[in-house]
């Protein structure tokens, strides 16, 4: 398909809008369906037409046709929630016998379906580390099917070098796949740099309210795409209607918001610097962070995701800076329109490269609200660590 050379923000508010399909109005139809009526007898079977709800309707077609203006890529396939679209990819790509190398960073809920699932399946993961770059070559082996990348991590924000890591899988044909739920497929490009197969939990800045859980695995060519789709086939997973609409909703408005909530965040991750409670702001658009070259190389912008490391203390001062906050809430998920602060150190899990702070690691997902009140929120939180 040609490159559309319109801009991104006019790509995302055109996507998925065929009028034809929508009965003359703005937005797709969205049906509530499972069964299609057929026709013709030489329809019912076969692959070349629809025959079933689970295959997507229109709302689900629009719904692809905005990531991919906003992503790149050939296709797309949706899943019931982000972490399903990063056990789908996982299980398109892995065999028997096989073996899956993943980040050490990654999403923990991943890691337990490695170790679990896929252990259970005959497949084998090892752990590496995510700085590791182009010496994951000596990793690959024969069985190694599927190279997985998540970058930044989204608890420990390590930037990987996406392209290293690319070039060496496809060099020994092991197929990439990424998560890459931090850019929002808007500040990352992962097709443009090799990777195979890119996860979208479309929870996090496309449905943008905390409101609705929907993933999507993003596909670099047809035939990643044919395999991701018919894997869903195969496990039978759909996405519910008014699902896809709320996330296709929150999509035409995800460039602005992110923009704002981005702003915000660096503001704030700035202010954090600076503070003696702090012994580390872990942001890759900081030039403290580790990875800031690889960031600035890569990336066209930082989403509002961030974390921090704060100066060993009490557990009942870090009690009450947590249960204290006024417009700071506590919660696991990121991405809405509301700011989240949530404490890390005990869902850390590292066997590749350790671990080594001492303070707790806080994760701020930065929202809508005025970054000044949320300073002012986070000024009197630090003031009860004293
Ligand atoms: C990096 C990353 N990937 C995937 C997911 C899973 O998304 P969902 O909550 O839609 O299952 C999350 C959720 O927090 C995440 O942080």
């Amino acid at each position: 398909m040609a490159k559309d050379p319109r801009r991104i923000e006019t790509r995302v508010a055109q996507a998925g809008r065929d009028h034809a399909r929508s009965d003359g109005a703005v937005n797709p139809p969205v049906h509530h369906a499972s069964t299609l009526i057929i026709d013709h007898v030489e329809d019912l079977y076969g692959e070349a037409k629809r025959t079933y709800a689970l295959d997507g309707m229109s709302v689900h077609e629009a719904l692809k046709e905005a990531l991919i203006a906003v992503e790149g890529g050939a296709g797309a396939t949706l899943a019931p929630s982000g972490l399903a679209a990063c056990t789908l990819a996982l299980l398109a790509c892995v065999r028997e016998g096989g073996e899956a190398l993943v980040t050490d960073s990654v999403y923990k809920p991943t890691r337990r379906f490695c170790d679990r699932m896929l252990k259970r399946l005959g497949v084998r993961t090892r752990y590496y580390d995510p700085g590791i770059g182009a010496g994951i070559a000596e990793l690959i082996t024969d069985a190694t099917c599927a190279v997985f990348l998540e970058s930044p991590g989204s608890l420990t924000f390590e930037v990987q070098d996406v392209p290293a890591i690319a070039a060496a899988a496809r060099a020994r044909d092991a197929a990439t796949i990424i998560d890459n739920t931090w850019s929002a497929g808007v500040y990352f490009k992962p097709f443009a740099h090799g990777i195979d197969l890119s996860i979208q939990a479309l929870t996090k800045y496309q449905g943008g309210h905390s409101d609705l859980l929907v993933g999507a695995v993003l596909a670099r060519s047809k035939d990643w795409q044919a395999r991701v789709f018919a894997a869903a086939k195969e496990l039978g997973l759909g996405v519910a209607p008014d699902d896809a609409y709320l996330a296709l909703r929150g999509m035409r408005t995800m460039l602005a918001r992110l923009s704002q909530q981005s702003a915000s965040a660096l503001k704030i991750a700035q202010w954090l610097e600076t503070r003696a409670e702090v012994a580390r702001v872990i942001h890759p658009a900081l030039e403290s962070h580790r990875d800031h070259a690889l960031w600035r190389r890569d990336f066209s912008g930082a989403s509002a995701l961030f974390g921090f490391v704060l100066r060993p203390c009490a557990p009942e001062k870090l009690k009450a800076m947590l249960e204290g906050f006024s417009v700071l809430k506590m919660g696991f998920s990121w991405g809405g329109y509301e700011s989240l602060i949530v404490p890390c150190s005990e869902q850390l899990v590292r066997t590749a490269r350790p671990w080594r702070e001492e303070g707790e690691l806080i994760r701020l997902s930065v929202g809508l609200e005025h970054p000044d009140d949320l300073l002012a929120d986070l000024e009197a939180g630090l003031a009860r660590l004293a």
